[in-house]
């Protein structure tokens, strides 16, 4: 039996869906925990591509169940076109879908402030999703949660509560267009219907599927440093995508918690504003962003491209608690001839000890890089790790020392095949 936490260990796109696929092999359910339909988890299986924004990454297989935890904020609308887009494909969620109770839903009001704040002074990049405001209520106790969606005279009561205060913002602050109450009442009464069969006590079906030996994975969305409490805030998302949110997003308690896989690219990559030191503005990033293919999943959006930052992956190994590395991507340095590393951190001419808190410390250091020897021959055939070419090995050996992982899954491509175990 294990229960095991997969995190993003950087800042998100480090190929999550992937692996959360291949471990569901040997797991029973797979659990998201925080986040909403701000990810996006490609799954490719041959040439099918699937993008999974909500619904768990163990889907594709049709013996594991899938569970939204409490710690998600759920857009009705959009959860309900990714189950008609899976049942199009052929897969079902019926009897292997469930929903917390207790989860948020993300309202029309939520999207609109989201995108409203962004043309604001301080613009974080957001996905537009609505994220940010969604949790901005649950946290101060106006939110409207999926177990509402059960009576409809409290949801009614709750929406026209809520929409008072957003109309009043979205009118008087932003200067916008006022929002139809009918309309959104109308709409999130008839999400009673199709949502209903999915609702259950999360906690308790888990703890008691735990207690009986069944293998759990609990899949993180975004990354380490998005993380709205250790990452690069206020360029952050508003939840706690590392470990420590597993629990809090699900209702498993940290005693239970058996192993942390940390998923990380072979380069860095982020999207949206906010610091990013090893960040390459120059064709080795542009090289990068072609072959790595890195344009968001969920907005299209180009990925910003950089070196490997081992300093960085050091102290998100440490906020995680990692026990074991996916380590992705290792086929989009194939074409290097050499590959630089980041070490450590200098600023005012001092060498960092910690990972700074301080976005201007961040945006003001000299990142301190060890260049290695690219290996220069196609890896995405590999089929083990024996395969890899030795510079390849070292190159993993060099990174893992010097952000104190544990690589114990090596990926070469999107598919499914492209994974193998480190021996
Ligand atoms: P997630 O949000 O962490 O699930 O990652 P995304 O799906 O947003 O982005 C990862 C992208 O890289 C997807 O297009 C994957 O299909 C792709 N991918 C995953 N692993 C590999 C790999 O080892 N090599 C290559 N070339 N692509 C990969
Ligand atoms: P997955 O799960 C990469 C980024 C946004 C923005 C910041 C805040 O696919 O790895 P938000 O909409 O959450 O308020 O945006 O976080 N962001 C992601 N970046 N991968 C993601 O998810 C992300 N989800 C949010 O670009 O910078
Ligand atoms: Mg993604």
């Amino acid at each position: 039996m294990s229960v095991t936490v997969i995190v993003g260990g950087q800042w998100g796109d480090e190929g999550k869906g992937k692996i959360v696929d291949i471990l569901s092999e040997s797991h029973r359910i797979v659990v998201r925990y925080q986040g909403g339909a701000n990810a996006g988890h490609t799954i490719q299986i041959k040439d099918k591509k699937y993008v999974l924004h909500l619904i768990p990454s163990g889907i594709l297989r049709d013996d594991v169940i899938c569970v939204i935890g409490n710690g998600v904020v759920i857009d009705p609308a959009a959860l309900l076109d990714e189950i008609k887009l899976l049942k199009e494909n052929g897969i079902s969620v019926e009897g292997r879908l469930f929903i917390s109770q207790n989860a948020h839903l993300i309202m029309p009001y939520h999207k609109i402030i989201d995108s409203l704040n962004e043309s604001g002074k301080t613009k974080i990049g957001t996905t537009g999703k609505g994220i940010g405001p969604c949790y901005i209520d649950k946290y101060a106790r106006k939110g409207i949660r999926i177990i509402d969606l059960l009576d409809p005279v409290k949801l009614e009561q709750k929406i026209r509560e809520n929409l008072v205060e957003k109309n009043n913002l979205i009118t008087d602050f932003y200067k916008s267009e006022k929002l139809d109450v009918d309309k959104i009442v109308d709409t999130y009464l008839a999400f009673d219907r199709e949502i209903d069969p999915y609702i259950k006590n999360v906690p308790s079906y888990l703890n008691k599927a735990i207690a009986e030996g069944t293998s759990v994975l609990l899949e993180g969305a975004q990354g380490a440093l998005l993380d709205v409490d250790h990452g690069t805030y206020p360029y952050v998302t508003s939840s706690n995508p590392t470990s420590g949110g597993a629990c809090t997003g699900t209702g498993i308690p940290p005693t239970k918690i058996t192993e942390v896989t940390a998923i990380i690219k072979a380069y860095t990559t982020r999207v949206g504003e906010g610091p990013f030191p090893t960040e390459l503005l120059d064709e080795t990033g542009e090289k990068l962003r072609a072959k790595g293919f890195e344009f968001g999943a969920t907005t299209g959006r180009p990925r910003r491209c950089g070196w490997f930052d081992a300093f960085l992956v050091r102290y998100s190994c440490m906020i995680n608690g990692t026990t074991s590395v996916a380590l992705t991507k290792m086929d989009v340095l194939d074409s290097f001839p050499e590959i630089k590393v980041c070490t450590g951190y200098l600023h005012n001419g001092k060498l960092l000890n910690n990972f700074p808190v301080d976005c201007d410390i961040l945006n003001d250091l000299i990142p301190v890089y060890e260049t290695v020897e690219g290996w220069m021959c196609d890896t995405s055939k590999c089929l083990s790790y024996d395969d890899l070419p030795q510079k390849a090995k070292e190159y993993i050996s060099f990174i893992s020392e010097k952000a104190g992982m544990n690589v114990t899954i090596v990926s070469v491509g999107p598919n499914r095949e492209q994974t193998f175990f480190v021996n």
